[in-house]
């Protein structure tokens, strides 16, 4: 039983990598090194600008560009998208369905490639990446929640939570996955099959999975597109918590004003452009963005 499981967790890996973590993880969190050189470059004073750690965006795109198809029906879904991605900030992506929205998150996360353009994600341009490079550098650095949680329906909870550490032959700090579990509230589910948990409680597991890592940036796919108003509440309070507690950098796609209303930063996309990018805003403002945008 247990190999038939650890077989399937490599399928999966195959055939969906968006679902695994960091491969080689050091004992530290990207960030708690990232602190410790900062500290360090403080305390000795630094006689050049050279010598100022690298405080880059955890992503970014230049110009990017993605043609689906060719000829006649060929469908131009970005047309040229540059984004810096600020670090320990929950961004959100806005536009109607059809804009780009999923194309955008899918490339700035390695998982489809651009006609043209760039992406560099955590200081490595990765156009020059073979797939295998690639698979680990998403591993490193990415996290993935979908719309559909994407839960394996064998494994309960905590085990899809762990997935991705399993997945890279790492073994789990126990007192972070307890602590990890609590945060996102399901202590007292870590048993239960996905089949046994609502929808609410089934995107807990998958935030739990895509945080678990400790990754350099969450992207989430409308996290609340498939959830009831209360539960969609609850799982944007777990977003932001994640970013406030951690430190987490997330980017957001949704459609949803009172999703976007919980970021620090709110980009809109139409047609497969940015045509707005907004500061904090309630969902009121938001809303009048999006009918401004719609006439
Ligand atoms: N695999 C694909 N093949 C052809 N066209 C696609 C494909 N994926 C998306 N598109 C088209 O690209 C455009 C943007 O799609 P998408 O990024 O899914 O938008 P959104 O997530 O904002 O709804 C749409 O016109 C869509 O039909
Ligand atoms: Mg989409």
């Amino acid at each position: 039983m247990k190999t038939r499981v650890i077989q399937d967790v490599q399928e999966l890996d195959r055939d969906a990598s968006a679902l695994d973590g960091r491969s080689e993880a050091s004992q530290h969190s990207p960030r708690s090194i990232e602190k410790e050189q900062t500290m360090a470059t403080v305390a000795v004073p630094a006689p050049s600008a050279v010598d100022v750690p690298f405080r880059g965006p955890v992503v970014s795109a230049e110009n990017l560009r993605r043609r689906y198809g060719e000829g006649d029906t060929a469908v131009d879904a970005l047309r040229g998208v540059s984004l810096d991605v600020a670090q320990g900030a929950l961004t959100a992506v806005m536009g109607p369905s059809g804009s780009g929205k999923s194309t955008l998150m899918h490339i700035l996360a390695g998982l489809d490639k651009a006609t043209a353009g760039e992406v560099t994600l955590a200081g490595t341009a990765i156009s020059g990446l073979n797939d295998n490079e690639l698979t680990k550098l998403r591993r490193r650095h990415i996290g993935f929640i979908f719309q559909f949680f994407n839960l394996l329906p064998m494994l309960n909870a905590e085990e899809n939570v762990v997935l991705p550490l399993t997945i890279a032959g790492e073994k789990p700090d126990k007192a972070w996955i307890d602590e990890l579990l609590k945060s996102v509230g399901l202590d007292d589910r870590r048993s239960h099959r996905p089949s046994e948990l609502s929808g609410g409680q089934q995107q807990r597991v998958a935030i739990g999975r895509a945080l678990v890592s400790r990754p350099t940036i969450v992207f989430a796919d409308e996290p609340t597109g498939n959830l009831d108003s209360k539960t969609s509440e609850e799982i944007l309070g777990l977003m932001r918590h994640s970013v406030d507690a951690y430190g987490q950098t997330t980017v957001m796609v949704t459609h949803d004003p009172r999703a976007a209303a919980i970021a620090d930063r709110i980009l809109f996309l139409a047609d497969g452009l940015i045509v707005r990018d907004l500061g904090r805003s309630d969902a009121h403002a938001v809303l009048g963005v999006m009918e401004e945008l719609a006439q």
